[in-house]
């Protein structure tokens, strides 16, 4: 009896010191605790041991004589609350500061469901933010249905966007239907990720129409990933796309092809999904005499026309790289001044209109000396305003085909052989910094080195793919897919490119099995009919013989 009074003297003894720092005071009870089971007690230990048991000094060494265990119980005692369970804690928010609130709430790992709410609920109206994130996941933890009109009162009040998405999951991890009104409240919240949140809440009634409805209003949302999140919805619901071709097949007509054609006239023979790669470096408006078009905004509808028939024959998930740099339009006389167009930024926009989501922005970095001096006039009379930089990068802009499926599923459908195979092995460059010396060709004016195509083709492909370049050119793309055990497809307008592409790829074949073949348009779209008569009267059998094995079936 007098033991435990004492006890509690103790306790309520620290309780009245809180200006005492918790550490300092872990510190020394530590020492006490070593000090006692080595039975010598210090100064130190022993004038914390008297404050301890509010006696003297030489009654507290005593005392340890005494009765041993009983300070053994203290010092456990206050060991234990030193280190209190973080909830014991909160229960005395109101005394702390909101660093401890923090610190504490921050502590608490999983909660039992049983857990009081009331710890936290005064919390989530905290005047900092922080505090009412914290409490708000910590109420999610208990998923209690009985928080439903709390959570949702402290949401609609909730001015922190973040708090607010926090309170909205808290109330979408209650999992029934009563939830349902309360999140179709927050679709028309103004921040799209606590629209995203209320989504994913409500997807778990994709079978209530009232749900399904209010869903498909959003499919126009200003928000793009709102619209995108819509977009999986809808599709998953309607199944998986049609394809009956495995993901790793190409039409094998199309393997190691060059054809000599406007690409426009040329793609539209190209089956859909029929390619796993595109890299492409398109004419530069009209900086080169072979491309001549009617205006700037003319020349951005003719990639977007293309980049259209690319989307449209790239498999699901798979990438389309874009090699482009801001051209100049040199002046016509001195009284002019040159333009200037920052193509890759002015065809971004369209080209993840049409569907491709925007993965990386990679810089290809070249030597300074092989970019053209634009410094002359600047570099003698220094006047501010007439500086020029020479340019020594390049674009290259990585897109995906827009899926709902994540990089793992496309990985999934090679076989173990192919994925070991396609590794990439040793250094590699980490940046999006590409270091890579430009390239000259006899014939062509505007290559990419086969280095910069290996790359891409390598990171971005596997062996046995097939890869695209709709502006071939002397046919880069091709020799680097061949070198790397991948097949290529490639279509180029003028005869002399074309002729020399095949050239060149027929040298770099030495050790590929399939030949290169340069084709005319009507040559390419006899081969694409020939082809597609045979996919027809394939895909008849495939039915004759599912119709046959359901007769079976149903037979037996
Ligand atoms: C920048 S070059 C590409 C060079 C290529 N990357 C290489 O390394 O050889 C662009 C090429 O697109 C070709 N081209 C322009 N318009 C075309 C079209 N409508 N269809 C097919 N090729 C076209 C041009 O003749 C030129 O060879």
């Amino acid at each position: 009896m007098t033991e435990t009074l004492r006890f509690t003297q103790v306790d309520e003894g620290m309780q009245d010191d809180e200006g005492m720092r918790r550490f300092t005071f872990a510190y020394a009870l530590s020492k006490v605790r070593s000090s006692v089971s080595t039975g010598k007690l210090g100064y130190y230990t022993l004038t914390f041991l008297s404050f301890l048991l509010k006696k003297p000094p030489e009654v507290a060494y005593s005392y340890e004589n005494k009765h041993p265990n009983h300070l053994r119980g203290i010092i456990n005692s206050m060991e234990a609350s030193v280190q209190q369970n973080p909830l014991e804690r909160l229960a005395r928010a109101q005394c702390m500061s909101t660093r401890e609130i923090v610190e504490t709430l921050e502590q608490i790992g999983r909660l039992p469901t049983n857990t009081a709410p009331q710890l936290f609920l005064p919390l989530a109206e905290h005047p900092e933010e922080e505090v009412r994130l914290l409490a708000a996941k910590n109420l999610a933890k208990l998923e209690n249905r009985a928080l439903l009109d709390s959570l949702a009162q402290l949401a609609r009040r909730e001015s922190s966007t973040r708090v607010r998405r926090e309170l909205v999951s808290a109330i979408g991890r209650l999992r029934h239907p009563d939830i349902i009104p309360h999140l179709l409240k927050f679709l028309s919240d103004e921040d799209p990720k606590v629209i995203l949140q209320a989504i994913r809440g409500l997807l778990l009634f994709r079978e209530s129409p009232e749900v399904m409805t209010h869903l498909e209003k959003l499919k126009n949302h200003p928000n793009e990933l709102v619209r995108k999140a819509l977009v999986q919805v809808f599709h998953k619901r309607s199944g998986d796309s049609p394809r009956c071709l495995p993901h790793v097949y190409s039409p094998e007509w199309l393997h190691n092809k060059i054809v000599n054609a406007d690409v426009l006239e040329v793609i539209k023979y190209v089956p859909d999904e029929s390619v796993h790669l595109t890299f492409t470096s398109p004419p530069y408006y009209n900086a080169r005499d072979y491309t001549l078009y009617q205006s700037y905004e003319g020349y951005l509808q003719f990639l977007v026309r293309v980049f259209t028939e690319v989307h449209r024959i790239t498999k699901e998930g798979r990438f389309f790289v874009l090699n482009t740099s801001p051209i100049l339009i040199p002046r016509m006389s001195r009284q002019h001044s040159s333009t200037r167009y920052l193509i890759p930024f002015d065809i971004h926009p369209l080209i993840t209109k049409i569907g491709f989501e925007f993965i990386d922005d990679i810089i290809w970095v070249k030597p300074e000396p092989s970019a053209k001096n634009r410094n002359g006039g600047f570099f003698q009379h220094r006047k501010p305003l007439a500086y020029k930089a020479n340019s020594v990068v390049e674009y290259v802009i990585v897109y995906r085909k827009q899926t709902d499926k994540l990089i793992d599923w496309n990985i999934r459908q090679y076989d173990e052989e192919t994925i070991e195979a396609s590794r990439v092995l040793g250094d590699y460059e980490k940046t999006n910094l590409w270091k890579i010396a430009p390239s000259a060709d006899p014939v062509h004016p505007a290559v990419f080195p086969v280095e910069l195509a290996e790359r891409v083709i390598t990171l971005y492909s596997y062996r046995g793919d097939l890869v695209f370049d709709p502006f071939a050119g002397r046919g880069t793309v091709g020799l680097a897919a061949m070198a790397l055990g991948r097949y290529f497809f490639l279509t180029e307008k003028e005869p002399i490119y074309a002729q020399y592409a095949k050239q060149l790829l027929s040298e770099g074949n030495l050790f590929c099995q399939k030949h290169p073949e340069l084709l005319s348009l009507e040559q390419f779209i006899a081969l694409s009919q020939e082809n597609n008569q045979y996919c027809l009267l394939l895909f008849e059998a495939v039915l004759e013989s599912l119709d046959r094995e359901g007769a079976t079936s149903s037979a037996v």
